[in-house]
């Protein structure tokens, strides 16, 4: 049986369902039957959910957590998470609550820039097309304003254009990079239809120039589209507390010796680009936990992250601490594009329930509440991992997932969450006291004694 289709995408959902298991799959109906069982009943919350994106055959949960007890610039928070990986619900919720009672987290938004480019080929005198630059602008900016109407209205719109000359590293290539506001909304679709027009009126703009040589008449369009990279759409959110507040810490470890060890274990992130990733990838475990929850796009948010953590051309540790005058201080400086209208914000049922969860926050809040998740989830993992290393948490919260993989049923999983309270949990350990456990010789809680009661 072949295994490539043409017109797949033709065949309807069960058709698309049915060719491919009887072509991946040892069990056919089985798997069918068990890909179908993720359907939502009501068909058509299922066919909003379709509508996201194309060739569906089934529905992939993830869970979908809360962090309560923010507090962000006075404001108390519930915050919703999704999220596979576990002990980041539980790390930034106990970071919060850790902040709660130390004056909470503070946020602020810096700037809200979007930025999108014309990428296009043009061979003749550079000089000549920056003489008549602002009289394209004012072109490309009349023959958008009907794409840009509303925005404008709601108080955003384009903020401003520039003619940059990339001819001395790529011969005849230039760009025009635009400058957004697009208020509430992420803004891709606006951006990029403003884009698209801006390219059509520079092409009408160069051919009707009289003093332009006919080779200077013809410009190629290689694509008009938005910049994931928005250094200038940023949001910082930071604790500080004097020191000793910052309280004591197991291990024996007092206030003054966890700050010094916590500041320097960012400095690490600041130095070492191995570190500096791992340190990241734990901000962003908080980050884009938020951004999926409300409807966001977590590759541009990530992508941008990690460009922006290399901007001084160095990849570094996206957050920052410092101890002076005896106040710990501990900020995050992020780019976040997000939306709180448009794209799934609202067509999403749950995303829309998060929103609402936050309070229907604008998306300046949505960049503080995002950037907070990330710094929280920062401190978190950062506090593990100079006081009690990391597993010692991140596997008391993993050993469901554990049991749940060696088949455990619920009195041995209650047994094995009481037995290992105080112990480490690892994959071998586990494994050695369900074998124990289930031949009746588990040293804390035996199987025989509880089945004899
Ligand atoms: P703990 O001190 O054992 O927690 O910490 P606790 O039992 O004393 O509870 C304190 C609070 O923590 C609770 O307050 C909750 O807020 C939260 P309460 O609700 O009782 O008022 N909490 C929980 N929330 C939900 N479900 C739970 C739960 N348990 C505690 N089951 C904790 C345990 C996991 C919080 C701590 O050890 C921790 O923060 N660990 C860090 C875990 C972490 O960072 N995980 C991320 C995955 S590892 C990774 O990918 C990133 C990394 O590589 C990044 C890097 O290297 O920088 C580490």
């Amino acid at each position: 049986m072949s295994k490539s289709i043409s017109g797949f995408s033709k065949l309807s959902k069960r058709g698309k369902l049915r060719w491919l298991v009887e072509n991946f799959f040892k069990d056919p109906e089985n798997v069918m039957r068990e890909l179908m069982s993720y359907w939502l009943l009501n068909e058509e919350e299922q066919k909003i959910l379709d509508g996201f994106s194309e060739n569906t055959i089934s529905n992939f949960y993830l869970p979908f957590g809360v962090a309560p007890n923010f507090v962000i610039n006075d404001k108390t928070y519930a915050i919703p998470m999704v999220i596979e990986e576990s002990s980041v619900v539980a790390a930034a919720s106990s970071a919060a609550k850790f902040w709660m009672t130390r004056g909470g987290f503070k946020a602020k938004v810096i700037s809200t820039k979007k930025v999108g480019q014309v990428h296009f080929m043009w061979s003749g005198d550079a000089n000549k097309l920056e003489e008549v630059f602002s009289d394209l602008k004012i072109k490309m900016q009349e023959d958008a304003a009907g794409i840009t109407k509303n925005m404008v209205e709601r108080g955003g719109g384009i903020l401003d254009i520039q003619l940059i000359n990339y001819t001395g590293v790529e011969k005849d290539y230039y760009q025009i990079k635009v400058n957004f506001e697009t208020c509430d909304s992420m803004g891709a679709n606006f951006i990029n239809s403003v884009l698209e027009s801006f390219a059509v009126s520079l092409r009408e703009f160069v051919a009707v120039q009289d003093h332009f040589a006919d080779e200077e008449k013809e410009v190629t369009v290689i694509m008009s589209i938005l910049s994931n990279y928005t250094p200038e759409c940023l949001v910082r959110t930071w604790v500080e507390c004097p020191v000793s507040e910052l309280g004591d810490f197991t291990n024996d470890i007092d206030a003054e010796a966890f700050a010094k060890k916590f500041c320097m274990a960012v400095r690490i992130a600041h130095i070492d680009q191995y570190r500096a990733t791992t340190h990241n990838k734990g901000i962003f475990n908080g980050v884009d936990a938020v951004v999926l929850a409300t409807g966001n796009d977590f590759r541009a948010i990530e992508a941008c992250g990690h460009t922006y953590a290399a901007h001084d051309g160095h990849y570094r540790s996206l957050s920052h601490c410092k101890i002076e005058n005896g106040i710990f201080k501990f900020w995050l400086d992020l780019p976040l594009a997000v939306g709180t209208v448009g794209g799934l914000t609202k067509l999403h049922p749950i995303a829309k329930r998060s929103l609402e969860m936050l309070g229907n926050p604008n998306a300046e809040e949505l960049m503080m509440i995002i950037a907070t998740t990330g710094l929280a989830q920062n401190f978190a993992a950062l506090r593990s991992l100079v006081t009690t290393g990391i597993q010692q948490g991140h596997m008391k919260m993993h050993l469901v997932n554990i049991l749940n993989h060696m088949g455990a049923n619920q009195e041995e999983k209650d047994a094995a969450c009481k037995h290992f309270i105080d112990k480490v949990v690892s994959f071998n350990s586990v494994r050695l006291f369900l074998d124990e456990y289930r031949s009746g010789t588990s040293g804390n809680v035996k199987k025989k004694s509880i089945l004899k009661n």
